[in-house]
């Protein structure tokens, strides 16, 4: 049985549609295409900061993007819609089966932590106001070594916090860049794909691919005694 369950947070735990709350003053559609091209913008900034090594933290690098998607669609804005847009990532829903199953894990007494590229000022807030923090057990974030999943060094970040061994970990995301990574660290992988996308493969592949977490929990049970 693993010792340490990892997840991922934005995307995994979280859903990504709920950006959308805090865009009240676009229709349906602009809202989906700022939601779509303001998360594109974030991944290829992360990619490209990474290669570059020029970190920034991960609240700033979320303004820049959304800037300049806003910039694509001609549409004005100053500071505080910045502020306010950019708020939404503190109040994201979790996916519905979240809770019950984080409870479920703890039951099992494995310890639940997250590994985020998310800055601390961006993930402290997220979980107080979800509640999801009665749940978690250790937070981490690569802000501390200023390097974006998914270099090795994020991932071995990981080993620094729990004294395990990589077969001790079982990684859980939803981006599959990010099972890739986690997967060529060296940790076995459970690939969450909710709307039954094509995993892109660019390396290492999932030890397991599930629709949702539940599902995950069900696995470790009936795989993992
Ligand atoms: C995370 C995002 C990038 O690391 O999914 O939480």
């Amino acid at each position: 049985m693993y010792k340490a369950i990892i997840f991922d947070v934005y995307g995994t735990l979280f859903d990504m549609d709920s950006l959308k709350n805090e865009m009240i003053e676009f229709d349906e559609d602009t809202a989906t295409k700022i939601t779509k091209l303001w998360q594109k913008t974030q991944l290829r900034h992360m990619f490209m900061r990474q290669v570059m090594q020029r970190y920034i933290p991960f609240d700033e690098l979320t303004k820049d993007s959304l800037r300049h998607t806003l910039n694509v669609y001609d549409i004005q804005y100053n500071r505080e819609d910045i502020n306010r847009l950019f708020e939404a990532f503190f109040n994201l829903n979790y996916y519905k089966e979240i809770p019950k199953s984080l409870a479920n894990l703890r039951d099992k007494n494995i310890d639940v932590g997250i590994l985020s590229n998310g800055n601390d000022n961006m993930l402290m807030p997220l979980i107080d106001n979800s509640e999801l923090g009665g749940y978690i057990d250790t937070l981490i974030s690569v802000n501390e070594i200023k390097q974006y999943k998914p270099s090795a060094a994020s991932y071995a970040l990981v080993l620094e916090y729990y004294h395990m061994n990589r077969e001790d970990i079982l990684f859980v995301s939803s981006n599959s860049w990010d099972i890739t990574g986690a997967s060529n660290f060296g940790f076995d992988t459970a690939w969450v794909n909710r709307t039954n996308k094509k995993f892109d493969v660019n390396g290492p592949t999932p030890t397991i691919t599930v629709s949702n977490v539940s599902e995950m929990v069900k696995w470790l049970e009936l795989n993992h005694k």
